[in-house]
């Protein structure tokens, strides 16, 4: 959906809502990836943050690197055509419908956020393949029997389905309610489909990541949280994690054969299949 679509009171309501005084997390992820969608609050707290944590932009970039490295893997090597991506951010280089329709045009992306800066910015995330399709969902990842619901008209759930929920679980705070949620929307899949999780952590640099998600939540629109690595596998229960199972973002399957010179980033993130 795009700008253009929008009635003019869904315009008002959600310029309204597009508060350009409160910082947002698409935003400061968009800042530190060296994007310009972004506005001087989200840079003074992405500086902020970068105190606590100054090689955050790192991690972020490997987010973005692992989400490529894992899509072409699954459409590749796992035969996935179909992906529902929860909690999109804004677009950048290589969103998930380029990567996949890059190895098969016919591949089919449904992008779900709850931000309205990233509904502004949709249009960019919907220029589908002819042979393909893409679609926006505007809808909040508390709400899986919505996503699903939504989803429906554009994915055919009796096919597998790659879910990715790259850094977006870090905003369930509970995490029982985080498994459930993930639990949930998993159900709806079938046998063949895939798990893909990236998630910020405590096991690198986590003291200064603890201070600069306690500065975050005191200043975002949307607290979050950290988890452990033994945490994040909980997520996966009932899945099979895949080879190198839940590691550091720069480390899952990387491009390099010089995994020496391989730098461990705080979101660590894994992929899994649905027996
Ligand atoms: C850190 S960005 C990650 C973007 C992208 N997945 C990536 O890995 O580069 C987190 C995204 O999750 C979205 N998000 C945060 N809370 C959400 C919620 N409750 N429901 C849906 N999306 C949410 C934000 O708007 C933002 O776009």
């Amino acid at each position: 959906m795009s700008d253009a679509s929008l009635s003019h009171d869904e315009t008002h309501v959600r310029t309204a809502r597009l508060r350009t005084d409160v910082s947002h997390s698409a935003r400061i992820w968009n800042y530190w990836l060296g994007g310009k969608d972004n506005y001087p609050v989200d840079e003074e707290v992405g500086e902020q943050i970068l105190g606590f944590v100054p090689a955050l932009p790192r991690s972020a970039v490997a987010d973005r690197q692992f989400l490529a490295r894992a899509v072409k893997f699954l459409v590749g090597q796992a035969g996935i055509r179909q992906f529902l991506d929860v909690g999109t951010g804004l677009p950048t280089v290589d969103n998930t419908h380029e990567v996949a329709q890059r190895s098969d045009p016919s591949c089919r992306i449904v992008y779900v956020d709850n931000d309205p800066i990233v509904l502004r910015h949709a249009h960019a995330l919907l220029t589908s393949t002819a042979e393909g399709a893409t679609d926006y969902i505007e809808a909040d990842v508390h709400d899986p029997g919505a996503i699903l619901q939504r989803a429906a008209a554009t994915l055919d759930f009796t096919r597998p389905i790659a879910l990715t929920m790259l850094g977006v679980v870090n905003f369930i705070m509970d995490t029982e309610q985080a498994r459930s949620i993930v639990r949930t929307l998993l159900d709806a899949l079938p046998s063949g489909s895939h798990l893909v999780i990236s998630h910020p952590t405590t096991e690198v640099d986590g003291e200064a990541m603890a201070e600069a998600v306690r500065y975050w939540n005191s200043q975002g629109s949307a607290p979050m949280t950290l988890r452990t690595r033994a945490e994040l596998l909980t997520l996966f229960d009932g899945t099979d994690l895949l080879e190198p199972g839940l590691v550091s973002c720069s480390r899952w399957r990387p491009d390099t054969a010089d995994e020496a010179g391989i730098v461990d980033v705080t979101h660590f993130c894994g992929v899994a299949k649905k027996a």
